[in-house]
């Protein structure tokens, strides 16, 4: 399998960029951690799924779910790090799916006011093309999604393709519409690779999975690279998320990912309102969705109406005001970014949802 290298400029440290490789990665994590005091951050499915790697460390396996993406697991962590002796010169390594990497990289950076150094082995497909790159971390407060955080980038985040083969298929459903998600931003050649392959192509196919993940990985650190702490360029990565994260509110259902799917669906439902879609172009983003069994629209018998799904959305953190940082598409790969007032969101969005 091809393995690859990519790295992302980290401000202020010109001279050590954050290390992302893909592919045959995890024979890497043993000479990035020698002579290095590390702690690993897992859960249970990657404790039980990785025994022989997780048992190489001391750990600290935390609850599974976003439930437990939470300050009181971030406490639950710290003592854990206590217990096991772990000071400012310890090396923290998260290896999980995104939640365990969004915590980590908050514990890492908070913990004795920040360790050593920390890192991820990213596993589930959505880690690896989206969450544990570009060095948003943190954790959900009382419903908020990632509402509390740092940026702070990993010094390196292996994606190693061969233990995606362990992630539940749900799981890599949802990690294909943060890929969609990139093509839709700004690769329309990613976004044909959906429309000319079927879900069983990138499982059954590793150089076409790899490609998939390296073309995102290099979209997202090229937009991070630009905009580290998301002052504007970065927002586009938002893409269908201001409606997935009400829809993953509201209903509780939905894996983020899935979420994603229908926030991508509703943001073409939008554009082409507006008229910067053209309707064949709505309907081709909707089939690639569908076409990953992903949904494209919440389900009916969720109960949940569209008033609910505005008024999370309202609440969505990426605020400010009364308006809201919409983003759009004004073609198949170029995403543009829209300020909005909540009224004219309601006005657009009532009839999409
Ligand atoms: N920081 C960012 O920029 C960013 C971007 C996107 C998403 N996120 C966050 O990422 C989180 C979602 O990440 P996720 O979808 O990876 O969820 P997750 O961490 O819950 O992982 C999904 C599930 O798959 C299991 N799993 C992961 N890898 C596995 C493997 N190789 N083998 C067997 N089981 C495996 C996990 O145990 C879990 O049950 C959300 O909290 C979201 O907010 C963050
Ligand atoms: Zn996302």
């Amino acid at each position: 399998m091809t393995t690859q290298e990519i790295l992302v400029p980290r401000a202020g440290r010109p001279e050590s960029p954050s290390r992302i490789v893909i592919g045959d990665a995890l024979p890497r994590l043993d000479s990035l951690l020698e002579r290095r005091r590390s702690v690993v951050i897992t859960d249970p499915n990657l404790e039980a799924a990785y025994p022989e790697l997780i048992g190489r460390y001391p750990h600290v396996v935390i609850g599974l779910g976003e439930t437990h993406k939470t300050l009181e697991t971030v406490g639950y962590i710290y003592r854990e790090l206590l217990k096991l002796g772990a000071d400012r010169g310890s090396y923290i390594v998260g290896v999980g799916g995104g939640i365990v990497t969004d915590i980590t990289g908050f514990v890492a950076s908070t913990y004795m006011r920040g360790v050593s150094g920390f890192g991820f082995v990213a596993t589930s497909l959505l880690a690896q093309v989206d969450a544990s790159v570009g060095g948003k971390n943190g954790v959900n407060l009382d419903g908020y999604k990632n509402i509390v955080g740092v940026f702070h980038q990993p010094d390196f985040v292996l994606c190693d393709q061969g233990m995606l083969a362990t992630l539940p298929e749900r799981e890599l459903r949802a990690g294909l519409a943060e890929v969609i998600k990139c093509g839709l931003i700004r690769d329309a050649e990613l976004f044909g690779l959906f429309e000319n392959h079927t879900f069983g192509s990138f499982t059954a196919d590793a150089e076409l999975l790899h490609r998939a993940i390296t073309v995102s990985v290099t979209l997202k650190a090229a937009v991070v690279a630009a905009d580290e702490t998301e002052r504007g360029e970065r927002r586009l990565l938002n893409l269908g998320h201001t409606f997935a994260h009400a829809v993953e509110k509201c209903t509780g259902r939905y894996l983020h990912g899935e979420a994603v799917g229908i926030g991508l669906c509703i943001a073409a439902g939008l554009s082409h309102k507006l008229g910067l879609l053209s309707a064949s172009e709505k309907e081709r983003i909707v089939a690639v969705v569908d076409a990953m069994g992903l949904p494209t629209a919440v389900a009916p018998d969720t109960g949940v109406t569209p008033a609910q799904l505005l008024a999370a959305a309202a609440s969505d953190k990426k605020r400010e005001a009364a308006e809201i940082d919409y983003v759009l598409m004004d073609g198949i790969g170029r995403a543009i970014r829209r300020r909005m007032t909540l009224k004219e969101l309601d006005a657009l969005a009532a009839d999409i949802l």
